[in-house]
Order: C-alpha cells, then sequence, then structure tokens
C-alpha cells in the first residue's frame, strides 16, 4: 500500500490538529467538519480509516457511519466518543464500525488501534487479490482449445456458470474435468465463497459420510470434537464432487436427499442443518450405464444430469493439439525456470497424430517431463520415451537421416530390414511368399537377407512388441538381432 489515506472527522479545530500531528507522519491525513464534508471526502478520496467523532452539532454520527460504509464498505472508521457516549459506541460497533476510542485519548492506544484497522484493510485487500488470482487462473480463458468441440465447451460454461443448477461433468480421465468445474465456479457469482472439492474415489467408504455431513462430538469413539463437513464449508459456494460414480448407493441415498432438500443432519446429530451450495460433480465412468445395471441410483443420476457436459477425448479434437504443445511448453518452462523448448516438425507431426489414451493430463505431463530432461533445445522424436515411439519407428529413422546423425544407407538398410522381417512374419516365414508379397523374387530375398545378416527364428524365441492396434505376440527376437 502507498502512504495510507486517514480522514479525521471532529468538529472541534483542536481535535483535528492534534489527530494531524500524531499521524501527518504515517499517512495522508484528511479532514473534515460536518457530515455533508465526511461524505464528499470518502466518495472523493477513498480514505482507508476515517477517525470519526460520535456527536457533532446537527449531525447523528450513527447515521454518518453507515453512510460511509455504503460508500465505501471496505474503510474502517474507528469511533471517537466522549465517557458519556459510550452506550453509543456500542451500537456503532454493530453498525459497522472497527473500533472506538473514548475522549480524552491516550495517543498510543490510539495508534495501537489505527495500526490494527490498516492491518485488517492490508489483510482483507491481499486476499481479494489472491482471489482474483485464483479466479483467473480457473477463468475460462485458461480453457486451451480451439475446436468446434472445446468452443461449444466454453459456450456451455458461459451460460450455466452463473445459474445455480447442477451440472454433471463427464469424459475420460484428463480430459479437464476438474478444470471445467474450477471454470464454472470462479465464473458465477458464488466466486467469493468456497469452492470444496471431494474425490468419493479418493476417501475410503467408512470416512466419505462423515467428510460429507460432518458429526457431532460423540457421535462415536474418536469423536471428540463437533466437526464441519464439506457440505457445510460450501456454504454459499460450490461443492464438486469428482468420480461420483464411487459413492457407495447408501450414500448417494443420503447425499441426494441433502442436495434435494438443502438440509441434512450431521452423523450422530439430530438439528437440522440449512445450507446454500451448488453441487457439480464429475464422473469418467458411464453413469447411465451403472444405473442400468443398479450400480447407480438413477433419481440421483437424473437429479445430477439437470445440465450434462461432456469433454471429448483429445484424439477426437485433434486441432487442439499444437496449441495445448504450445500452450504447456511455455508454461512448464516457466515455473521451472528454464528457456522455453522447441518441438521438430516430425514431433509435432507425431504428437498431432498419437492418441493420447490419458488425454490432456498425459500431454501435460509429458511436456514436464521433456522440458526438464532434454538437455538440448529442441525436442527430436528420439527424446520422446521408447514406449510412446514403438508406434512409429520410421519417423525416428528419416528424422535421424534427415539431422545427420545416420547416414542415408544406414537408414534405407533398416527400413529394408524392417519390411522384411514383417513379410516374413505374415508369411509364417515362408521365403517364397514373403518375396511375391514384397514384389521381389526369392533368390534377391534371400540375397538381401544374407546381406543384412537377418536371422532365422529359433523355436520358443517369442517377445510381445506393441502394435498400432492391440498387442501381437510373435516371434520376433532373432529377426532383426544385429545391425546391417
Ligand atoms: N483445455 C485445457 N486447457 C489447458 N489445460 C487443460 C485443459 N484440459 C485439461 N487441462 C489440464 O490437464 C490436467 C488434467 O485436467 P483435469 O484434472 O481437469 O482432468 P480430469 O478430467 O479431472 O481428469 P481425471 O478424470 O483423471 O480426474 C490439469 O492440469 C488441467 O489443468
Ligand atoms: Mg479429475
Amino acid at each position: 500500500m502507498n502512504q495510507p489515506l486517514l480522514l479525521i472527522v471532529d468538529d472541534e479545530a483542536g481535535v483535528r490538529q492534534s489527530l494531524q500531528m500524531v499521524f501527518n507522519k504515517n499517512f495522508r491525513v484528511l479532514e473534515a467538519k460536518t457530515a455533508d464534508e465526511t461524505l464528499q471526502k470518502v466518495a472523493d478520496e477513498r480514505p482507508d480509516v476515517v477517525l470519526l467523532d460520535i456527536v457533532m452539532p446537527g449531525e447523528d454520527g450513527l447515521a454518518v457511519l453507515k453512510q460511509i460504509k455504503s460508500i465505501q464498505p471496505e474503510c474502517q472508521i474507528i469511533m471517537l466518543t466522549g465517557l458519556n457516549t459510550a452506550r453509543t459506541a456500542f451500537t456503532a460497533r454493530a453498525t459497522g464500525a472497527f473500533d472506538y476510542v473514548t475522549k480524552p485519548f491516550d495517543v498510543e492506544e490510539l495508534r495501537m488501534r489505527v495500526d490494527r484497522a490498516l492491518e485488517k484493510i492490508q489483510l482483507s485487500r491481499e486476499l481479494e487479490r489472491l482471489k482474483e488470482e485464483v479466479g483467473r487462473k480457473y477463468g475460462i480463458d485458461h480453457v486451451i482449445g480451439k475446436s468446434k468441440q472445446i468452443i461449444d465447451v466454453f459456450k456451455a460454461v458461459s451460460m450455466v456458470a452463473a445459474k445455480k443448477s447442477t451440472v454433471l461433468i463427464t469424459g475420460e480421465s484428463g480430459t479437464g474435468k476438474e478444470l471445467i468445474a474450477r471454470a464454472l465456479h470462479y465464473n458465477s457469482d458464488r466466486r467469493a465463497k468456497p469452492l470444496v472439492v471431494v474425490n468419493c474415489a479418493a476417501l475410503p467408504d467408512t470416512l466419505i459420510e462423515s467428510e460429507l455431513f460432518g458429526y457431532e462430538k460423540g457421535a462415536f469413539t474418536n469423536a471428540s470434537q463437533k466437526k464441519l463437513g464439506r457440505f457445510e464449508m460450501a456454504h454459499g459456494g460450490t461443492l464438486f464432487l469428482d468420480e461420483i460414480g464411487e459413492l457407495k448407493l447408501g450414500t448417494q441415498a443420503k447425499f441426494l436427499r441433502a442436495i434435494e432438500q438443502e438440509t441434512f443432519t450431521r452423523l450422530g446429530g439430530t438439528d437440522e442443518v440449512k445450507v446454500d451450495v451448488r453441487v457439480l460433480a464429475a464422473s469418467n465412468r458411464d453413469l447411465e450405464q451403472l444405473a442400468k445395471v443398479g450400480e447407480f441410483r438413477s433419481e440421483l443420476f437424473y437429479r445430477l444430469n439437470v445440465i450434462s457436459l461432456f469433454l471429448p477425448p483429445l484424439r477426437e479434437r485433434r486441432e487442439d493439439i499444437p496449441l495445448l504443445l504450445d500452450h504447456f511448453l511455455r508454461l512448464k518452462a516457466h515455473e521451472h525456470s528454464i528457456a522455453p523448448k522447441g518441438l521438430s516438425p516430425e514431433v509435432v507431426d507425431f504428437f498431432t497424430s498419437y492418441p493420447w489414451p490419458g488425454n490432456i493430463r498425459e500431454l501435460e505431463n509429458l511436456i514436464e517431463r521433456l522440458t526438464i530432461l532434454t538437455p538440448h533445445e529442441t525436442i527430436m522424436l528420439r527424446d520422446l520415451p521408447a514406449s510412446m515411439r514403438t508406434t512409429d519407428r520410421t519417423a525416428t529413422l528419416k528424422e535421424d537421416v534427415l539431422t545427420g546423425d545416420r547416414p542415408l544407407i544406414d537408414g534405407m538398410n533398416t527400413f529394408e530390414r524392417e519390411l522384411i522381417v514383417k513379410a516374413l512374419q505374415r508369411t509364417g516365414f515362408n521365403q517364397t511368399k514373403a518375396a511375391s508379397l514384397l514384389g521381389t523374387s526369392r533368390r534377391i530375398l534371400r540375397y538381401r537377407i544374407g546381406k543384412l545378416k537377418i536371422n532365422e527364428p529359433e523355436d520358443g524365441d517369442t517377445q510381445v512388441i506393441p502394435g498400432g492396434s492391440g498387442t501381437a505376440c510373435v516371434r520376433i527376437s532373432h529377426y532383426g538381432a544385429g545391425t546391417a
């Protein structure tokens, strides 16, 4: 905060003057003699702290107090009272004054009280700033994408964020369900109130009800204190139930009652607790299907599904991949204080066609890992984890040749060897059939097999190689061993 601003309101010039002298070192000090002048200065200058005389001729101190609060709610008001007006001072505090001091005042005490008021303002400003930052972080601007599918999600978020309706967010793991839940909360007028997240998969069945609804002291052994549940903590804000498909049926029933009636009782208690909570839920399981087989209550499914938001897997919105790559390359470099890495064109191609089974989370984690571990500026195919690359060895090969890391002849031999091995595998190691598959003669094939040092397989040598679709179990170990 720059120099804080203090407004002194008193009809007596002597009092104003002495207060000026006390505070003009650490504050910019303004003065006012009447109610009108006070309100004008509050509106124009927005003081941080007001020292307000409670009795001024012809004015109602309490009314002035209320008006100041309505013009500038965050301003801290310290009432100056005579001894005989101490009762009014109590009322003043109830009306929103921060504190009061009785005249004649002790300078040190007054200073201390003003400091305390300032501290309170600083804290609440800091909190506001943090909330804003968090809000910005989880605002819809931070959800990356330009595909039609993600734009439909943005539209839905902006339409339903401000409503109180329950939203069910579905999608595969890592598609951004929690991110969207946060965007819904921070784009609603509940943003200043808590967003409470409960991950139903992470809590054991035995704990989930006490987590959700809380318990009274003595509800069970170990319950030595009353404990608030997450429902109560979310009062005025949003409760987000992640992995709701994991709730057991009994808890589902209680939960349904709580969201329908907005009341519940704590475990071991009888008093009804009333809450105002917006409920969001997410699941990567098909709840409708679970409801059909009796593993999820259909009433709860219908209650949650009032509005449903489906987040499509990344492989169905590939045009978002380059944007996400760019976003995470910058973000991860920033988080680890290193220069952002680049991607070779082959890597971009590879990433754009890779199926991303773990969706955006997989992409994010991979970029983080590559950002930290790649020793050079540009990430190449050979820097990718081997498990990922098995699907496209020829791309790696091309890249190695084009970057001068392998001679052309080497690349050609490897390519030829792979094709011959594949052809042999497909034809049950029949050289005549393999030759015709490759459009060559058996004689030439035999010559190339010798040249490339491709060995005959031995019986019982099998190895699992991951293939594009499913996993193939083939005899391979001796084929391809040794380099050409
Ligand atoms: N469109 C997006 N733009 C930017 N970041 C995203 C996007 N979608 C997801 N992310 C990021 O990907 C990571 C995974 O997202 P999130 O945790 O929301 O997924 P989820 O669907 O809840 O996954 P799970 O089912 O595994 O819990 C998070 O770090 C999130 O910030
Ligand atoms: Mg999640």
